[in-house]
C-alpha cells in the first residue's frame, strides 16, 4: 500500500538552491531571486512561534506574562496556518470533505468530544463558560481557546492564515539567527511568502497531523477485490474519519485501541453491518460497543483480513485505522530544513545522535522535552511545547511555557549542556527501569508513577529554586488535579447517568468559578459513588481511555 505521507512528500519540490549562511541575503528554492530579509531593527529579541492550539497560546500568554522590564523590546510573532485559534478542536473550513491522501488541516469529526473532563483541561484559573457539559463538544473547546486568546489580548501577535513552510538555523551552537519562511494567504489566490530572521523558535505544532499508517501484505490484492454491493473497498486512517453514516450497512474493521479507534467504534456499531476490533496483545476492546474483538492483523489476501491467531473475515469492506501518529516536522526537516533528522529506522539515541532527530515516536535530545540539546544550537534557539502525552493539555502546555519565558529571559537558568543530557538519559534510564522502551513510548509521562503532574510541579520548581519566580508556598498543579482513576471513572459514569436522568442542568447551574466546577465535580463522585453501592454500575461503559488518538 502506499504510504500516504511519503506520498505526499514525493510530490514536494526537490531541494535546490540552499541559503548562504554568510550573508543576510537568503536563496530559497522557491524564489530564484535573492531577497532581503524582513526584521524589526529595534528588537533586542525576536521569537517566532508555530501553531494556535492549547500549546502555542499557552506559550504566548507565558511570555507575555513577563514582566514589562524584562520582554521589552521583545518582538513575539505567533504564525498559524489556520483560519482561526484552537488547533485540532477547530472544525473542518465549511464545506470540506477529506481526500485522501490529501492530508486534512485537523483529525475533528462533528461528533468529536473531549474525553476528559473540561474542568481538568483548562489553563490554571480560567475555567470554561458556565454551562458547559461536562465533556463538551469540540467547538466549546475551540471556543474556549478563542475566549483565553481575547482574554488575554494574545490576539495582536497571532497571523492567521500564515503557514511555516521552513526554518533553517544559521549559526552554532552559541548563536545565531533562525531563518523562517511563511506562506500567508490572504483568501483567493494572492499568497505572499514572506522571510524574516527570528532568534528563537517556538514549535507547538501538534502531533496529530501526519498519520501511521502500518504496512500489511496483501493490502493491494485486498482493496482489488470485490465486496458484493460496495463500490469499492477502503482503508482509511481516522484523520479522515468524519460521519458515522459512511459506513451504514457495511462490514467495518477497525485497528486500534486508542481513544480514537473507541470513539469510532461507538459510534459507527450502530449503524454497520458487523464491525470487529482489532488489537495488539495485552490491549483492551472497547467496551461501549456491539464489536467483535479481533486480535492483531497478520496480512491481507484477494478476499480476507487474517489476523495472528489463523482467524480471518471475509465480510468486511471499509478498514479505519485508528493507529495514531507519527511525530513530523516539515519545517525543520528536509526537504525544507536540515535542523531535524526525521527517520523511522535511526540508530541513533540521546547521547549519539549529531542532530535534533525523531524516530517519529520520539524527538530527542531535548530538555526536559522542551529544548534542543542538539550540538548545533543554542539549548534555547528551538523549544517545543505540547510533546509530552498522557496528560492534561492546557495546565501542562502552560507550565512549559512559562519555564520557556524564563529561560529566553536568562539562559543561564539552564543546566550545562553536559548536565541537561545526564538528567535526559537517567529520565530514560527511569522508563527503562518500569519496563518501557523510551524510543518507543517517547514522550508519554510515564518515568515515575505520578510524572504528569510531577512534571509540571518541577519545571516551576525549578525557576522559583533558581530566583526566576517567587516562592509563593504551593506547587504548580492544584492538588484537585491530582485525580486519581477511581475518581475520574466515578465521575464519567456519573456524568453519564445525569445526562440519562436528562437533569444536566440542575448540576450545571450556578457554576461559574473553578472552585464551583471543582466542588460540582466532587459531588458528583460522591453521588455516584453512593449510588454504586447500592447498584451494578457494570452497564455504564467506560469509553474513555487517554492513551493514544
Ligand atoms: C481526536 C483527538 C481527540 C482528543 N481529545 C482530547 C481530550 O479530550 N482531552 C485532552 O486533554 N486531549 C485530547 N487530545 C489531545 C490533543 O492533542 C491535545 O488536547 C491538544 O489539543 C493538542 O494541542 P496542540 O496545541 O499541541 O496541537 P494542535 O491542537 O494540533 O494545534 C497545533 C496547531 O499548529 C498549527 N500548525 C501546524 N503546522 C503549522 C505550520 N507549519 N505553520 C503554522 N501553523 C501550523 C495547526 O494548524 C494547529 O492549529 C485529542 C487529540 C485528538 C487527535
Ligand atoms: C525604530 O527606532 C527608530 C529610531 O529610534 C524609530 O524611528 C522607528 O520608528 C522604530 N521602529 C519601530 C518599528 O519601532
Ligand atoms: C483566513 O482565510 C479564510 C479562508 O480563506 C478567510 O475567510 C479569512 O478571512 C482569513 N482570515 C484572515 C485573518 O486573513
Ligand atoms: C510479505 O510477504 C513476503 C513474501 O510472501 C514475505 O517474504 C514477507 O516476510 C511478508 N512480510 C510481512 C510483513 O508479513
Ligand atoms: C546510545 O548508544 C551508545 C552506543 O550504542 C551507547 O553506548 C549509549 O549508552 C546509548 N545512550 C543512550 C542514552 O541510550
Ligand atoms: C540569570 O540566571 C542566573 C542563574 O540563575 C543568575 O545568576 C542571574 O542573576 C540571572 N540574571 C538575571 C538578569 O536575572
Ligand atoms: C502518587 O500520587 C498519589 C496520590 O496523590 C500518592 O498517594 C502516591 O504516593 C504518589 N506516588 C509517588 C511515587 O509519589
Amino acid at each position: 500500500m502506499v504510504h500516504f505521507v511519503q506520498f505526499i512528500l514525493s510530490f514536494l519540490p526537490p531541494l535546490a538552491l540552499w541559503y548562504r549562511p554568510d550573508s543576510i541575503t537568503w536563496l530559497s528554492y522557491t524564489s530564484p531571486e535573492p531577497c532581503h530579509l524582513t526584521s524589526s531593527p529595534n528588537s533586542t529579541k525576536s521569537i517566532a512561534i508555530v501553531g494556535a492550539g492549547s500549546a502555542g497560546l499557552g506559550v504566548l500568554k507565558a511570555i507575555l506574562d513577563l514582566p514589562l522590564d524584562i520582554r521589552s523590546g521583545w518582538e513575539v510573532v505567533l504564525y498559524e496556518r489556520r483560519r482561526d485559534v484552537g488547533g485540532l478542536w477547530l472544525p473542518d473550513p465549511p464545506g470540506y470533505t477529506p481526500n485522501p491522501p490529501e492530508l486534512p488541516e485537523t483529525p475533528w469529526y462533528p461528533l468529536l468530544r473531549t474525553n476528559t473532563p473540561h474542568p481538568t483541561m483548562t489553563y490554571p484559573h480560567f475555567p470554561f463558560a458556565g454551562g458547559t457539559t461536562l465533556f463538551p463538544p469540540a467547538d466549546a473547546v475551540q471556543t474556549y481557546h478563542a475566549d483565553f486568546a481575547v482574554h488575554n489580548d494574545l490576539t495582536p501577535y497571532v497571523r492567521l492564515n500564515h503557514t511555516v513552510v521552513s526554518a533553517q538555523w544559521y549559526g552554532d551552537d552559541a548563536q545565531g539567527n533562525w531563518y523562517v519562511e511563511v506562506q500567508a494567504d490572504g483568501g483567493g489566490s494572492d499568497e505572499v511568502t514572506l522571510r524574516r530572521a527570528f532568534d528563537h523558535l517556538i514549535v507547538a505544532s501538534g502531533h496529530n497531523s501526519y498519520p501511521y499508517i502500518p504496512a500489511w501484505n496483501g493490502t493491494e490484492d485486498w482493496l482489488a477485490g470485490i465486496s458484493p454491493g460496495v463500490a469499492c473497498r477502503e482503508i482509511l486512517h481516522s484523520i479522515y474519519y468524519r460521519r458515522p453514516e459512511r459506513y451504514a450497512n457495511r462490514g467495518v474493521l477497525i485497528v486500534g485501541s486508542g481513544a480514537s479507534a473507541f470513539d469510532i467504534a461507538v459510534q459507527v456499531s450502530p449503524l454497520a453491518q458487523v464491525v470487529y476490533q482489532s488489537v495488539k496483545e495485552g490491549k483492551k476492546h472497547a467496551s461501549g460497543a456491539a464489536v467483535v474483538q479481533k486480535p492483531a492483523i497478520s496480512h491481507f489476501t484477494r478476499d480476507s483480513v487474517v489476523f495472528v491467531d489463523g482467524t480471518a473475515v471475509t465480510d468486511v469492506d471499509a478498514v479505519i485505522l485508528g493507529t495514531g501518529y507519527e511525530l513530523r516536522i516539515p519545517f525543520l526537516s528536509a526537504p525544507h530544513s536540515s535542523v531535524l533528522l526525521a527517520d523511522a529506522d535511526t540508530r541513533a539515541n540521546s547521547t549519539t545522535a549529531g542532530i535534533l532527530t525523531s524516530n517519529l515516536r520520539y524527538l530527542f535530545p531535548l530538555h526536559r522535552q522542551i529544548f534542543s540539546l542538539a550540538s548545533n544550537l543554542p539549548p534555547t534557539a528551538l523549544g517545543f511545547i505540547g510533546l509530552p502525552s498522557l496528560a492534561s493539555s492546557c495546565p501542562l502546555y502552560l507550565a512549559q511555557g512559562i519555564f520557556v519565558a524564563h529561560t529566553l529571559a536568562n539562559s543561564s537558568l539552564l543546566p550545562t549542556r553536559e548536565d541537561m543530557v545526564r538528567e535526559l538519559v537517567a529520565r530514560e534510564e527511569r522508563l527503562r527501569a518500569r519496563g518501557y522502551d523510551p524510543y518507543r513510548v517517547g514522550h508519554k509521562l510515564l518515568a515515575s508513577e505520578n510524572e504528569t503532574e510531577d512534571y509540571q510541579d518541577e519545571l516551576i520548581a525549578y525557576l522559583k529554586h533558581r530566583g526566576a519566580l517567587p516562592e509563593n508556598g504551593k506547587p504548580y498543579v492544584d492538588s484537585w488535579r491530582r485525580m486519581e482513576w477511581g475518581y475520574a471513572v466515578f465521575l464519567y459514569r456519573g456524568w453519564r447517568r445525569i445526562q440519562a436522568l436528562d437533569d444536566e442542568q440542575r448540576w450545571l447551574n450556578g457554576v461559574e468559578t473553578e472552585e464551583q466546577w471543582v466542588d460540582m465535580m466532587d459531588r458528583i463522585v460522591n453521588w455516584e459513588r453512593k449510588w454504586e453501592e447500592g447498584h451494578s454500575a457494570e452497564s455504564i461503559p467506560i469509553d474513555f481511555y487517554v492513551e493514544t488518538y
